[in-house]
This record gives C-alpha cells, structure tokens and sequence, in this order.
C-alpha cells in the first residue's frame, strides 16, 4: 500500500505535498518522490528511505517552486526500495510525471508492448507503463490520454497524472484503490485518503469505482469510467488528524484487523489467472518440486503459527511431508536438511534475526528456501531464493492480523499449487479449490458482519484469571493464533491446547474458574470437539463455542458462540482467526491496555 497526494492552487504546491506525505507515511516508508510544474517545466525530486530524506534533499520542499504538483511515499511491490523505483515516475520526454498506488497486473505485457515501441524504463516497477502509455496517447488532449491510458490497465490503481502542457490541470483516477479528492478554497487536491487533507480542508469527495477526475484550482470535473460526466456528493470529514491516520478506527489494529478481507484480496487475486493458480509475480521455477521429498516451514511468533495451519493443507493437499519448526529452534538443532528439502520461510518484516539465521541454516545444508514475505526489498527477501509477497500492506500494530491472514492465505494457494505439480489432484480439483480460495475475502468480510456481539463477550470474559483455546487439525494452528494474540495486547495468560491431548494431563488446570474457546469449525472431527465439551464442562469450565453456521448441534454445549462462514474447511484458518483477533482486541479494549504498542514487544525482533 502507498500513499499519494496532489495539489493545484495559488500556494507553494512542494510544502504542502511534502505535508501530505508525512501524514501518508504509515501507508508505506521505503521511499518517496514529489514532481511540480514550474515555468512549464517538471522538477522532481525522489529518495530513498523514509520521507525525512526527501525532506532533507528539498528543505521540506522549499527548494522547489510551482503550484501544481504530486508526490508519492512507497510500500514496495515490485522492484526494490530505491531512488529509481521510487515514485514519481516521468515519460521519457519529461512531458507527464505519474504517482500510483496498487498492482498493475497486466504490466509485464504492456511493458513488452512499450519496450518495442522504444520507449526507454528507467524503473523494475509496474507503474512506469502509465506514464509511457499516456505518452504513447499523447495527441494534444490529457483527458484523452489519460482515457486510452486507464482503458489499457488491468487490476489496481489510484492515480495522479501532472502534464507540462497543463500547468494549470493535473488529472487523478481510482480502481480498487482508495483514492478522494480534497475541495479547498481556490485550491484543490487529491490523496489516497484522508489523512493527507484534513489539516488543509474537510470538505472531500470519495469518488467511486472507475471514476477518473479533472482537477484544477477552481474546478473538479469528475468522469465515469465511460468518460460521461457525473456528479459525486461533497462530504464532510469530522474526523480529527489522529484519527484519520487510522482510518477513523481508534487503533491501527483494529484498522488492519477490518482491512484484511482487501488485504487477502490483495494476496489471491495476482495469482489467479483463468482460475488457475501462477506464481508468475514470484521467481519460482516450474520444477519448484523436482528432486524435493520433504518441506521444512520455519518462523516465529504468529508466523510459524501460520506455517502450523501451512502443515495440515500441504500434507493434505500435496502428499509431501511437512516439519514445522520454529526458528529460534531450527537454528541450533543441527536440523537434517539437504538439497531434497524445500525450506519455507515466513515473516511478515522480513528482518526477524531467528528467521534469517534459519534461513542460512538451510542454504549452509544445500536446501532451496522459498520466502513467503511481506515487505518487498527485507533481508529475507534478498536472501531466499525465491519470494511470495504477501502484498498486505505497511502493519503498524506490534500485534500481527492482516500479516497473519495474508501468509496463511498464501499458504492456501501454495498448498493447491504444489498438490498439483506433485500429481496428487487432477485439473478440475484444483480449480474447484482455486474458486474455494477465491471465496475467502467475502468470507472473512462476513466473519467480521456475523459477530456483532464480540465486544459484549469480551466485557463478559475480560476478567478470566487465564483461558484454554482448544482444537482439533486447523482449528488447532489457529487456536495457537488466537491464544497468542490474547496474551499480546491484553495480557491474559492463555494456552492453546490441541483438543485431544488436554485429557492427558493439563486438564488438571481446569475448573470452574476457567473458559476455555473452543474451536469446532472441521465436520470431520466435530464430534470429537463434542466430546472434549464435555470433559472441561464436566469440571466447571465455561465454554464460547467457535463453531460454523451450519454446525448449531454444538450450540446446547456452550455457553456463548462466536460463528464463522461456512467454506472449505481446509482454508478455515484465514476466516477463523478474525473474530479471535477481534474478541482479543475488545479484551485489551476493557483491560485499558496500550494495544497498538503492547508492554516487552517490538514489531520485529532484529537480535536474537
Ligand atoms: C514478533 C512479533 O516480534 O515477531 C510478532 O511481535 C511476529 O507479531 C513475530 O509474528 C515474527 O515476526 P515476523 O516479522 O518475522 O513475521
């Protein structure tokens, strides 16, 4: 995710971009770039490193005059983090400069087509083919090119466009990306959202789906996506800047545990072509799985829980044996690993020090390591062999959600993909999981619509001494997620407990003082999940039943119930840790705890 902003007025247009970014910067901090148009001229500057660098190269944009400008802070996605990636990005001619925000997904073939037509890239990045398109369409008309231009994108973009022709119009345009548009006095603006505004003006625009904007300093034309145009309401922000920041949401966790159904998305949809699943956007090799007869899933925190639910689907799925260890573990146990391992690596910075050891671990031993990473250009990254992005966005709570779901997510689509190249589902299975995993951002949507009574639970359990989280196969990995989640930003002890082994010893702890979260989302094992009811029940224990809307026999077992969509219970994992994040979220909430900066915890550990 990045952040742009634009503005066109009678002011000293560089200050108030280089303003706007520093209030977009929770959105991406890689890198960051301004353009403006001066004697009919771009000037753009652009720096690697957080937006302090571009502020120290411009005087905080002193340095630059002009009146009509964009600029751009980046979360990397394709190509790393660096003075030429970063955005804005210039047509050879210098004549249009371009700041974008999401994944052009067809950009390696409209590169293809622009590289034979001679235009020159200076960039790895996919949003330089904009720029080279709206050359290429060039006839004298912006709105014209920039028509043909968007016409010939496919996936995500908010997009601001500057032209020296148009010193006076800069053009901005919005397709499942956030994007609105600020109204001022004589001036205007537009920015991914509205943090980067609402200090200047309240009154914005949220244009809608495929509509693209004229804007100068008097005037905002807005068009269809057919090029008629229509008329959006003005609304007024009541947030303050604070807030904003966080989208109105008081927490940033809270934030990013609402965002994960764009966040999955975001995950799925470049992978899936003609519903099938590609890895193209990653440099693994077709013959991935040629000479491998077992895979190693290595992490820490809630990424080896991720890399716990990534077991049971692999083996599932694949028929290929999974050892899940967690990094700090790996390290030093002298693991037994070769060039017939597959070792998969997961973290959400890219930077976690046990992690990386690991990962030297493994490449000392000969084996391949496949990262599964959220930040592009991390040491993770650069040292795998091969990478899949998560493409989550910046995460700000110290707490993982959206981190989380997305390498799960990864892991569905991974799971079918390797069961597939290893012949152990034919074609139609493969695209009837495929569509499963498709499913997964409305169901995790519908996991957040379908429990609007979690905040009445928490204030019910937000005293509980300590909680059990039990389950059985996924419900199990994600009980782990849950229990940790709990103890991180309320500080409530807990215990994930795989559901059949409790009997054997820990259900000593259990009585009357106790709740134990049952997770009873798998038909397969509901039973058994039953069964296990009964024993912490039989000694006092109060139950909140997990269970899926279909499954109500279970519903006279417990106490409360939180419930999930149904799905492919397999790829359950994803939906059914949301309501868990969100019922620890309202536990912290009435604990009066620091949830976004939870006491002891960082939100990577780069030192062992
Ligand atoms: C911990 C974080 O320090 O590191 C956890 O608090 C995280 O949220 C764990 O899951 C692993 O971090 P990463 O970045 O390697 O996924």
């Amino acid at each position: 995710m990045c952040g742009i902003v634009g503005y066109v007025g009678n002011e000293h247009a560089a200050s108030i971009l280089i303003e706007g970014l520093k209030k977009l910067e929770y959105r991406g901090y890689d890198s960051a770039g301004i353009a403006v148009i001066n004697n009919k001229e771009i000037n753009m500057i652009k720096a690697s490193g957080k937006i302090k660098n571009l502020c120290e190269k411009t005087d905080d944009g002193k340095s630059i005059s002009g009146t009509i400008g964009i600029a751009h802070t980046r979360w990397a996605t394709h190509g790393a983090p660096n003075d030429a990636n970063a955005h804005p990005h210039v047509s050879n001619n210098k004549k249009f400069a371009v700041v974008h925000n999401g994944i052009i997904e067809n950009y390696m073939e409209l590169k293809k087509e622009l590289l034979d037509k001679g235009y020159k890239f200076n960039s790895e990045t996919d949003t330089e083919v904009i720029v080279h398109l709206l050359d290429m369409y060039y006839d004298k008309d912006f709105k014209i090119a920039l028509m043909k231009t968007i016409s010939r994108l496919e996936g995500s973009y908010a997009l601001g466009v500057i032209c020296k022709d148009y010193p006076d119009t800069m053009f901005a345009a919005m397709l499942n990306s956030p994007l609105i548009i600020g109204v001022g006095v004589c001036e205007n603006y537009f920015a991914s959202d509205v943090t980067a505004l609402v200090q200047r003006t309240k009154n914005v625009i949220y244009i809608e789906e495929g509509d693209f904007a004229e804007i100068s300093s008097n005037t905002i034309l807005i068009y269809s996506n057919t090029g008629e145009p229509v008329t959006r309401e003005k609304t007024r922000i009541v947030w303050d800047v604070e807030a904003a920041e966080k989208g109105g949401y008081e927490h940033f966790m809270l934030k990013e545990i609402m965002e994960q159904p764009r966040a999955i998305k975001s995950a799925i949809e470049p992978r899936i072509k003609k519903g099938c699943i590609s890895f193209e956007d990653s440099n693994i090799p077709t013959d991935l799985l040629e000479g491998i007869s077992r895979i190693s899933i290595t992490a820490c925190g809630s990424a080896y829980h991720a890399a716990c639910a990534g077991k049971y689907m692999i083996e599932e799925l694949a028929r290929i044996p999974v050892d899940v260890d967690l990094a700090s573990e790996f390290r030093y146990r002298r693991p037994i690993i070769d060039k017939s391992t597959l070792v998969i690596v997961i973290s959400q910075s890219g930077e976690t020090a046990d992690t990386i050891a690991a990962l030297k671990e493994a490449k000392e031993n000969g084996a391949s390591v496949l990262a599964i990473v959220n930040v592009v250009g991390s040491a993770i990254s650069k040292l795998a062999d091969y990478v899949i992005y998560t493409w989550a966005g910046p995460e700000i709570a110290v707490a993982t959600t959206k981190g989380y779901t997305t390498q799960v997510t990864v892991l569905c689509l991974l799971s079918v993909y390797l069961a597939e190249k290893n012949k152990k589902i034919d074609a139609e299975t493969a695209l009837r999981l495929t569509s499963e995993i498709q499913k997964i951002p409305q169901l995790a949507q519908r996991a957040i619509d379908l429990n609007p009574q979690i905040p009445y639970l928490a204030k019910k359990y937000h005293n509980e001494r300590s909680m059990f989280f039990i389950g059985r196969n996924t419900d199990y990995a994600v009980c782990l997620e849950g229990s940790l989640k709990l103890k991180e930003i309320s500080y409530i002890h807990s215990e994930a407990y795989a559901a059949g082994e409790l009997k054997h010893g820990t259900i000593a702890l259990i009585d009357n003082d106790r709740l134990v979260v049952a997770l009873a989302c798998n038909d397969r094992l509901l039973d058994k999940l039953i069964s296990n009811i009964r024993e912490v029940k039989a000694r006092g224990a109060k139950v909140l039943g997990v269970i899926t809307e279909r499954s109500t026999k279970i519903i006279p077992e417990t106490d409360d119930i939180i419930y999930i969509p149904v799905g492919e219970t397999l790829f359950n994992a994803v939906v059914q840790v949301i309501p868990l994040q969100m019922f620890a979220y309202y536990v912290a909430l009435h604990n009066g705890c620091d949830i976004d900066k939870p006491k002891n915890l960082a939100k990577s550990v780069t030192v062992e």
